[in-house]
């Protein structure tokens, strides 16, 4: 969603808000614009398209000034076009928002505004902030904070708000609530930023902005306060990422380096949290084994690839534990009525830790008195500092828009989590959980052995990618998996794909096969008594002439003479084959979609961190 930097300090802030700007490019957007303060005027350059549009306007007209904000535009209100674009000014453009979020009583407010003279540009939401300011400035607000302040008591929904006033020179205001924001403390300058790899390379301390807050930043300090003018005090923590994480570090795209990040990502999570006094190990982690024994159910919510891993976690706990356990899309699972008391367990799954529905579900389930748990790979996002535990998946900056290795980390963090609540709950046997840790410990070189094989897997992916449609069919914990691989493919190389569980293709979506659909039919096995099952469900699709591409362990015998290309992996315990699995399918997709040449890292119409509903 909607990127956010701001700058205020001695150097010039148009390539400090650029270069913030294009490390925030992964979030996705279709616009651009700066606001500086230079001379004593707000000067305002936008552009639709990449940023590079915007950097060659800049070029052609340069703007100077040490304050300035600057934002990146994925659109809700109003179509991508310049004058849609932030930021945004007043009627007399003496004041300037850039902002991330929804305003959702934007219609009354502009009505209220245009009464009172105010004029209108766009056919946004964030218009109204900068003419409600204006209007409370005209109103007698005593200062631009209590102008902001006044604003922002009026205004309903989501923001992050950076603003500028053309008459203070030396100041940037910014507010949150219900969208990321934090501040980068450096010597002599401060930035605010939508987070923290925008500003990674400028500023080694940060403050996480809470809701309700509002910040003054200057070249020399800050000061918080709350929207009803109580001070906060600033809660400054070091930067927890290397610059070089946001880098590619020779790959061609992020995407690809995420890709390959996954075997030492897993093993560093295994080294974490290895075994311990007859479990495994979760260091730092706030809720005991006394509170697991108590539990009698668990409520999984998430959004996305998460959600997938979530369905993943649901089999897994199911297995190990007594428990009920329920997978939900956080986006449906905010509008139910769940019947869900204190004695459910909530885990939100989430990378980027800000997703909008997760975080009201979340809000949800608090306000039932139920204890939240997270499984989120961003320390300091709005989710793991509202949930009562947190399981970091550390997979480090995930910057491609499709998820890859925080989907793996996520898969072995429901592994971990699995085994330690079927230890607490003396449901688990001591010897049947350590011989699972065992076989766990043997994935990241499974994934290995997939990461040499890429030109095998790039060989399928250039002879299908051209079809408008494929199939991904898996059953039990390789459904999830049929799911995700459908999922990485058709967000970055635009083909349509569905996922399927095998099992269910007998119900409709057999009709879809011919000679000409590919159908990826995900088959790997050590013991899985859905195998036989699954070979069957591939033979359905044989009868019909289906273009069939298995995913099946190495050796397979049966699988050779039913496909028209095979997608090898090592033989791997059933309950982990997703882990290794999905890396191939990830794989797919990339090569795939490189044939049909599209933007991997940040494909149309997608954003990274998906704040708004
Ligand atoms: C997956 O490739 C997508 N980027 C998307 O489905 C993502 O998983 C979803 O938006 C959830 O995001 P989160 O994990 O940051 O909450």
């Amino acid at each position: 969603m909607c990127g956010i930097v701001g700058y205020v300090g001695k150097r010039n802030a148009t390539p400090l808000l650029i270069n913030g700007l294009k490390r925030l490019e992964y979030r996705g957007y279709d616009s651009a614009g700066v606001a500086v303060r230079q001379a004593d005027a707000l000067v305002v350059r936008k552009s639709v398209g990449r940023l590079a549009v915007l950097e060659q306007k800049l070029a052609e007209h340069p703007v100077t000034g040490t304050l300035g904000v600057g934002h990146t535009r994925w659109a809700t209100h109003g179509e991508p076009n310049e004058v849609n674009s932030h930021p945004h000014t007043d009627c007399t453009g003496r004041i300037a928002v850039v902002h991330n979020g929804i305003i959702e009583n934007y219609q009354e407010l502009r009505a209220e505004l245009t009464a009172q003279g105010h004029k209108f540009r766009s056919q946004t939401d964030t218009e109204v902030i900068p003419h409600l300011i204006e209007a409370e400035l005209a109103a007698g607000a005593p200062t631009p904070e209590e102008a902001i302040r006044r604003a922002l008591r009026r205004a309903k929904g989501a923001y992050a708000l950076g603003i500028l006033f053309h008459d203070q020179p030396h100041t940037l205001y910014a507010a949150r609530h219900g969208s990321p924001l934090i501040v980068g403390v450096g010597r002599d300058e401060h930035f605010i930023a939508s987070d923290v790899p925008a500003i990674v390379d400028q500023v080694q301390r940060v403050i996480y902005l809470d809701d309700g807050e509002v910040v003054i930043l200057r070249a020399d300090g800050v000061s918080l306060s709350r929207l009803d003018g109580t001070a906060v005090e600033a809660k400054i923590q070091p930067v927890t990422i290397a610059a070089e994480a946001v880098e590619k570090a020779g790959f061609e795209t992020f995407m690809l380096k995420e890709i390959h990040e996954q075997p030492r990502i897993l093993r560093q999570l295994l080294a974490r949290h290895g075994w311990q006094s007859g479990t495994v190990a979760l260091p730092d982690f706030a809720l005991g084994a006394p509170y697991f024994r108590k539990l009698n159910r668990v409520m999984i919510v998430a959004c996305g690839s998460a959600y997938h891993t979530g369905m993943y976690g649901k089999l897994l706990l199911e297995n190990v534990t007594s428990l009920a356990v329920e997978t939900d899309l956080a986006s449906e699972f905010r509008y139910r009525d769940p019947k869900i008391d204190p004695g459910t367990l909530i885990i939100a799954v989430s990378q980027s830790g800000e997703t909008a529905d997760t975080l009201a579900s979340i809000r949800m389930a608090k306000s039932w008195g139920c204890k939240i748990l997270a499984i989120c790979n961003v320390p300091g996002s709005t989710v793991a500092r509202e949930s009562d535990a947190v399981f970091f998946t550390e997979a480090g900056p995930e910057i491609g828009v499709a998820a890859t290795k925080s989907f793996t980390a996520q898969l072995m963090a429901f592994a971990l989590l699995a085994f330690f609540i079927g230890r607490a709950r003396g449901e688990l046997a001591e010897t049947q959980a350590q011989e699972l840790l065992t076989d766990l410990q043997t994935i990241p070189d499974a994934i290995h052995y997939v990461l040499d094989r890429k030109d095998e897997i790039r060989t399928v992916a250039d002879k299908h990618h051209d079809g408008p449609s494929s199939l991904y069919l898996g059953r039990r914990f390789n459904y999830p998996t049929a799911l995700e691989g459908a999922l990485k493919n058709k967000e970055i190389s635009y083909q349509h794909a569905e996922g399927y569980a095998a099992g269910e293709m007998k119900h409709g979506p057999i009709a879809l096969i011919n000679e000409y659909l590919p159908v990826i039919c995900i088959c790997t096995r050590t013991r899985d008594e859905v195998y036989a099952k699954m070979i069957s469900n591939i033979k359905e699709v044989e009868a019909r002439h289906g273009r069939i591409i298995a995913l099946a362990t190495d050796g397979d015998a049966t699988i050779a003479q039913l496909a028209e290309d095979i997608l090898w992996v090592p033989p791997t315990r059933d309950e982990f084959s997703p882990m290794v699995n999905v890396v191939t399918l990830q794989l797919l997709a990339y090569y795939a979609a490189q044939a049909r040449g599209t933007d991997i890292d940040k494909p149309r119409n997608l954003a990274k961190s998906v704040t708004v509903e």
